[in-house]
């Protein structure tokens, strides 16, 4: 615990023109660097040219990928035997071999940052100054996995799992699948890597850091399948031990339907809000809600999907000026162009998101309506007037659309914020001390985040997790302290019964 707090507390600036994690971060920073990006020194510094020379870079990671095609049972079966082969043998290495090889996976990723960006960029519109930060909170994952398991796997008795599949979803294509495999190494698993269809060659990248670091072929398996009864066939043989999910709370219904036994490990969606009082520093306020709601244009788990304005706050048109220059203000672009600050969706608009962004319900108005630039690039929109029990206000749309509540006082706006079925991420702009304990004691959700955006949580500092509908499975949070022991059995240590 204090060393944990001395180390958080040494946040230090970039370093102008350099821009590798462990430069940027003295040795004595701990697990902290995601956020110690800064976008705006980024953009100017010599590396976001290389990365624009790679862009678009459709060969990146295409002939790995290639190879690790499987679509048919006979080579799920060969994919599985290798798998529990592998994990069998990694159990064994002695635990200061394993850790060694996760701090060799994070130096090999930050040899891959230039291509891992490109990549990312070039398959699901992430933009550098966000593809960046993924890259540095892999590079985190697998770091501060090491450590834990060295503080917990050496003390206790664990039954690792011998083979995890990891199915991430394709709109953090680097930091997701990276910390799933990672954990699952850290515990002691072989993992196979399935990367949703839209990422798989950011994944191939990923598998190959993997492979260069001396991770065996075998313990890191990438598997790309298409949906179907060979995909299936990674969540259902029971020479899987566990599955690690981040998607769609459907999903890991799904896959719960299945196979009813099966150990899953899932972190689903949210409907998440943004509480704002009139005690806030309503400039921070605008920021933080525009940033929460339309980073990644609104394709994250995490992502302010409403803002909830309370009492003069609703009332105040300034606020909503100020909020409406914000996001008018975004320079909404493909990640090719030097100043993007929004991106494209990543796939063409479906029926759920384009009523999200094209219909109002009865009391709702545009206070920015949404509207199709090119294609998949969407200028983002703000609705007004959401009530509670609407469609908006329960349905999780993942895209670039908010909207706002007015409620009466903090009461109502919590009754808001928790009144759907999902409880992921919210938040709370207040400086008010008294506000923020009231609040504190009330909110229905994983990550609860104070005078802040509501997205990016850190490695270690803010692990990251929901309630409700929102996660599956034991419960530990990716990046906490408790992660590793939802992976497998535990017992206590016998020096310690
Ligand atoms: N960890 C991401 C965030 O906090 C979501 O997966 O935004």
């Amino acid at each position: 615990e204090s060393r944990f707090r001395a180390a958080l507390t040494h946040v230090t600036d970039p370093t102008p023109g350099s821009w590798a994690t462990q430069e940027r971060r003295p040795a004595t920073n701990g697990f902290a660097n995601a956020q110690d990006t800064n976008p705006a020194l980024l953009a100017n510094q010599h590396w976001a040219a290389a990365i624009h020379d790679r862009l678009p870079a459709p060969e990146l990671g295409r002939r790995i990928l290639e190879d690790h095609l499987v679509d048919d049972d006979a080579a799920v079966d060969a994919l599985l035997e290798r798998g529990r082969a592998a994990g069998e043998a990694w159990a064994a290495r002695p635990l200061a071999e394993r850790v060694a090889a996760l701090h060799r996976l994070a130096t090999e990723l930050e040899a891959l940052r230039a291509d891992l960006i490109a990549v990312a960029g070039d398959e699901v519109g992430k933009l550098i100054d966000q593809a960046d930060v993924e890259v540095s909170e892999a590079v985190d994952f697998a770091n501060y996995y090491a450590f834990l398991a060295q503080e917990q796997v050496q003390g206790a008795e664990h039954v690792p799992p011998c083979l995890t599949t990891v199915a991430p979803p394709w709109n953090f294509p680097i930091a997701i699948p990276l910390g799933g495999v990672a954990a699952a190494l850290a515990a002691g698993s072989a993992a196979i890597l399935k990367p949703a269809p839209p990422a798989r060659r950011t994944a191939a990248l990923l598998a190959e850091g993997c492979w260069r670091a001396g991770l065996p072929a075998d313990l890191v398996q990438l598997a790309i399948v298409d949906d179907g009864p060979v995909s299936k066939r990674l969540i259902t043989d029971p020479r899987v031990d566990l599955v690690v999910l981040t998607g769609a709370a459907e999903t890991a219904e799904l896959f719960r339907s299945w196979r009813p036994s099966l150990p899953l490990l899932a972190e689903t969606s949210g409907k998440n809000a943004l509480v704002i009082t009139p005690s806030a520093d309503l400039d921070l306020a605008a920021a933080d809600l525009a940033n929460s709601a339309f980073g990644h244009a609104g394709q994250k788990c995490s992502a302010a999907s409403l803002g909830i304005l309370v009492g003069s706050v609703a009332r105040s048109r300034r606020f909503r000026s100020q909020l409406l220059d914000a996001v008018r203000s975004l320079k909404v672009a493909w990640p090719t162009a030097p100043a993007a600050q929004m991106g494209p969706l990543t796939e063409p608009a479906g029926d759920k998101l384009l009523r999200g962004l094209t219909r109002l319900e009865p009391g709702q108005r545009w206070l920015l309506e949404p509207r199709q630039l090119d294609g998949r690039l969407w200028r983002p929109g703000i609705r007004d007037g959401v009530l509670p029990g609407s469609e908006y206000h329960r349905v999780e749309y993942f895209g670039p659309v908010l909207g706002l509540m007015a409620a009466r006082d903090l009461d109502e706006a919590i009754a808001w914020q928790n009144g759907t079925e999902f409880g992921l991420t919210a938040g709370l702009h207040s400086l008010d001390p008294d506000e923020v304990s009231h609040w504190i004691e009330r909110v229905e959700a994983g990550n609860a985040y104070v005078n802040r955006s509501i997205t990016g949580a850190i490695v270690r500092r803010q692990p990251f997790g929901g309630w409700k509908r929102s996660a599956v499975g034991a419960g530990g949070k990716a990046g906490g302290p408790n992660y590793l022991m939802a992976f497998g059995r535990w017992h206590a240590h016998p020096s310690e019964a």
